[in-house]
């Protein structure tokens, strides 16, 4: 495993204002790898919907916690990891299949997880039913890499 340069943990309770919370805490950390704007609004949206998903499906009906690690890994790799201890996923591989909702009365589109994998390098998600969820994703900052390379580039010049 790559070595963790940076780590922060979060706790927020299952209220609907922290689905903003987390984007906006999400931010400050994750900019200490120096985003592109793209790349962190990527982020921002993956994070907003694992959040979510945890909000309105982890814990319908009922409260509880929603855990946020976030880590930044060498090799410019940014880490989070979304935990609840909520209903739990009974299909996680059919869950993840784009349009498939559980919620389609509530107008969901079931895009949720297909916006993770999009935006994201890779998405796991590992849940047990009547125990919770847990959404792991990392991402690759390029641009700070790029301005090195570009740097030194330069400096050749
Ligand atoms: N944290 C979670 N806890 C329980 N069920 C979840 C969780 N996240 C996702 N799911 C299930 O996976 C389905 C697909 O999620 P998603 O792709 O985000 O679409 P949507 O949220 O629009 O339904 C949800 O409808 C729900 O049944
Ligand atoms: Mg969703």
């Amino acid at each position: 495993m790559s070595d963790v340069l940076n780590e922060m943990r979060v706790l927020l309770p299952s209220q609907s204002v922290n689905e903003a919370v987390a984007r906006r805490v999400v931010t400050a950390f994750a900019m200490q790898t120096d985003p592109t704007a793209c790349e962190l609004a990527d982020i921002k949206t993956a994070v907003s919907e694992a959040v979510t998903n945890s909000i309105v499906h982890g814990y319908r009906g009922t409260k509880g916690n929603i855990e946020i690690i976030m880590r930044i890994l060498e090799g410019d790799i940014f880490y989070i990891r979304v935990k609840d201890r909520g209903c739990g996923i009974k299909d996680v591989k059919k869950a993840m299949e784009p349009l498939y909702t559980t919620a389609s009365e509530e107008e969901r589109a079931g895009l949720g997880f297909a916006v993770m994998e999009s935006f994201m390098d890779s998405v796991s998600v590992r849940s047990t039913v009547g125990k919770g969820t847990c959404v792991t994703m990392k991402k690759r900052i390029l641009s700070r890499s790029l301005v090195r390379a570009g740097a030194a580039e330069d400096e050749r010049h």
